[in-house]
C-alpha cells in the first residue's frame, strides 16, 4: 500500500532532472511551478541555511545584495553582512569610493582591529584633525607608535580638538606606562572573551591595545564593538564573518577597456589589488553576458594573480556559459539574462531564459565543474528563494532590497506615498553614471546613443532591511520545514517540482476575498 502511495507520487512530483527534462522544449520560471511537500521531522528554526561558496568565503543565509547603484553601498553591505548575507557593491562610482565604501564595511565591528590607524608621537593634532577630515574617519581616538611601530601612547578622542591643534602628540597623548595593553598571546583561544573579561574588570576604559613581546603595536580592541559582538551572538541569526571576524563584502569590478579594444590589464590588476588590501572577500564581475571573450579574459588576468581570491563571474543561462567560466577561474558563476524586476533585455535584444530552467541548466554544469552558483534577478518573494535553492547554492536580489532605508538614494513622497529610486544598471541613466561597459557600450561614445537594457523605476519605501530578511529567511526556513530539510542540501535532494497553469497560479495567490493587510 505504501509503495504504491510511493508510486503514484514519484509519477506526478518529480525529480530536478526528470521534471525539467520533461517540460522540454519549455523553459519555465518561478511562478510555473511548485514544490511538493515531503514527510519531516524538522521544524523550520532547526534548518541551517550556512552556505560555502568558496574555500574562503561562508555566508550564514545563502542571500546577497545586487551589485546595482540603487542597492549596495556600504549601508546595505554591512546591513546584508550583519544579517547573514552578503552585499557586493557596486561600481557606479570612482574606485577611490568604492574601496571607501568597502573599507567602511570591513572595518563596521571589529573583534580585533588588526591594523588600527596609528599617529606618531612629533606629529601636532592639528595634522591628525586634517587626516581624520580627509579620511573620513569617524573615530578620534589612536594609538601612538615610534618609527620602530613601538607603541609609546594613546590619543584620546578628548584632546583631538581645533584648540589643541599646535600641541604636540607626544605632549596630548596618555604616556606608554598609562595605557591598557594586552599581549597577543593573551588572547588565544578565544580574543573576543579576552577582551570581553579585561573590559568586565576596567570600568570605565574603551580601548585595549594589542602588543607583541617587542612591544609593537598589533591591534586594537574597543568595547563597543566587543558589546556589539556579544549582543549579536544572542540574536537568532549569525553575522556573516571572515576569519578575522570582519563583516564579509564583496564588490563588482567592471572589466575596462583601454580606447584600442584591449583589456585595460594595469587598471583591472591595480582595482583588484586595492579591494584585497582592504580585506574584501569577493570581487564580481557582473555583465549582461558572461560568456564572451572580454570577461573571460577579465576573469583569467585576475585569477592569475589572485590565486585565492573569490571570484564572481557572470551573467549566463547556458551549462557551456558555466563551464567557460569556470574554466577562466571563477568560484561562482551568476544566472540569470532578463528575469530581473528592471531588465528589459529580453524585449530590446530578444535573448534570455526564463530563470529557473536557466538555473537548472546551469546547476548541472556547476555540479560537473565544481564551481557554485548564484540565481541573479526575478526574486520578488521568499517562495522564489525556496524554489531557486532547489538548484542554487545562493541567490541574488536587488528590487526586493531596492525599498529599504540602508539602500542607496532619497526618500521621495509622491501623492502622501514614500519611494525610493530603482534603476537597472542598464537604464540610460545607469549607464551614463558608468555601467555601460556592463552592456558593451561604451558611455563616452557620444556619437552613438546608448541602448538601454533596463528602466528606471520607484519601489515603494519598506521596512529596514533587518525585517526584510527575516521574513525571507523565514520563508526559506518554512520552505525547508515542509521538505524535511535539515539544510540546504538537503532541500536541493529532496526537491520535487510540478508545473502550475495559469488557473493554478490564480489558486496560489490570495484570491475571492478582500484583502485587508497586504502583508
Ligand atoms: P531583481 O529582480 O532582483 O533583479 O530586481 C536584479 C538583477 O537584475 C539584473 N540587472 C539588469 N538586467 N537590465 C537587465 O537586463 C538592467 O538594466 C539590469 N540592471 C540589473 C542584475 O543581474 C541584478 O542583479
Amino acid at each position: 500500500m505504501q509503495k504504491q502511495n510511493q508510486i503514484i507520487d514519484s509519477l506526478f512530483y518529480l525529480s530536478a532532472d526528470e521534471f525539467f527534462n520533461k517540460t522540454l522544449p519549455v523553459g519555465l520560471t518561478f511562478d510555473d511551478i511548485s514544490l511538493a511537500t515531503a514527510y519531516s521531522d524538522v521544524l523550520p528554526r532547526e534548518t541551517e541555511l550556512a552556505v560555502t561558496l568558496s574555500q574562503n568565503l561562508q555566508l550564514q543565509v545563502p542571500i546577497i545584495s545586487a551589485d546595482m547603484d540603487t542597492v549596495t553601498e556600504a549601508k546595505m553591505a554591512t546591513a546584508m553582512a550583519l544579517n547573514g548575507g552578503m552585499g557586493l557593491i557596486h561600481y557606479n562610482m570612482s574606485e577611490e569610493e568604492q574601496l571607501r565604501e568597502a573599507s567602511r564595511v570591513k572595518s563596521y565591528v571589529n573583534g580585533c582591529i588588526q591594523d588600527p590607524v596609528s599617529v606618531s608621537p612629533g606629529s601636532r593634532i592639528g595634522e591628525v584633525l586634517e587626516m581624520i577630515e580627509d579620511k573620513g574617519y569617524g573615530f578620534r581616538t589612536f594609538p601612538v607608535v615610534d618609527e620602530r611601530k613601538k607603541l609609546v601612547g594613546l590619543l584620546s578622542g578628548h584632546v583631538v580638538r581645533n584648540r589643541y591643534a599646535n600641541i604636540s602628540v607626544a605632549e596630548a597623548m596618555t604616556k606608554r606606562e598609562d595605557v591598557y595593553t594586552i599581549l597577543d598571546s593573551e588572547m588565544n583561544p578565544n580574543p573576543i572573551a579576552a577582551a570581553d573579561k579585561f573590559f568586565s574588570k576596567h570600568l570605565g576604559i574603551h580601548k585595549l591595545l594589542v602588543v607583541d613581546k617587542n612591544d609593537e603595536l598589533r591591534g586594537l580592541f574597543t568595547l563597543s564593538d566587543i558589546e556589539r559582538i556579544r549582543e549579536e551572538s544572542g540574536n537568532l541569526v549569525k553575522p556573516a564573518r571572515d576569519s578575522q571576524f570582519r563583516l564579509v563584502c564583496g564588490a563588482a569590478v567592471s572589466a575596462t577597456r583601454k580606447t584600442t579594444g584591449d583589456l585595460d590589464k594595469d587598471r583591472i590588476l591595480n582595482h583588484v589589488s586595492a579591494l584585497v588590501s582592504c580585506g574584501v572577500d569577493a570581487i564580481a564581475i557582473s555583465t549582461a553576458h558572461g560568456h564572451s571573450q572580454g570577461v573571460g579574459d577579465a576573469v583569467r588576468l585576475i585569477r592569475e594573480t589572485f590565486k585565492d581570491l573569490t571570484i564572481i563571474a557572470g551573467n549566463v543561462t547556458s551549462g557551456e556559459g558555466v563551464e567557460f567560466l569556470a574554466k577562466m577561474g571563477a568560484n561562482v558563476i551568476k544566472v540569470g539574462q532578463g528575469p530581473g524586476s528592471i531588465c528589459t533585455t529580453r524585449i530590446v535584444a530578444g535573448v534570455g531564459i526564463p530563470q529557473l530552467t536557466a538555473i537548472y541548466v546551469a546547476s548541472r554544469a556547476a555540479q560537473k565543474c565544481g564551481v557554485k552558483i548564484l540565481a541573479d534577478g526575478g526574486i520578488t518573494k521568499s517562495g522564489d528563494m525556496v524554489k531557486a535553492l532547489t538548484l542554487a547554492d545562493a541567490v541574488m536580489c536587488g528590487g526586493l532590497f531596492a525599498g529599504c532605508r540602508e539602500a542607496p538614494g532619497e526618500i521621495l513622497e509622491i501623492n502622501g506615498k514614500f519611494y525610493k529610486q530603482y534603476r537597472g544598471m542598464g537604464s540610460l541613466s545607469a549607464m551614463k553614471a558608468g555601467s555601460a561597459a556592463r552592456y558593451g557600450h561604451d558611455a563616452k561614445d557620444n556619437h552613438r546613443k546608448l541602448t538601454a537594457e533596463g528602466v528606471e523605476a520607484l519601489k515603494e519605501v519598506s521596512d529596514p532591511l533587518e525585517v526584510v530578511m527575516r521574513q525571507l529567511i523565514g520563508g526559506i526556513q518554512s520552505g525547508m520545514g515542509y521538505h524535511g530539510a535539515r539544510n540546504l542540501k538537503e532541500l536541493q535532494q529532496k526537491a520535487r517540482y510540478i508545473q502550475v497553469t495559469a488557473a493554478g497560479q490564480r489558486e496560489s495567490a490570495p484570491h475571492d476575498i478582500i484583502q485587508v493587510n497586504k502583508k
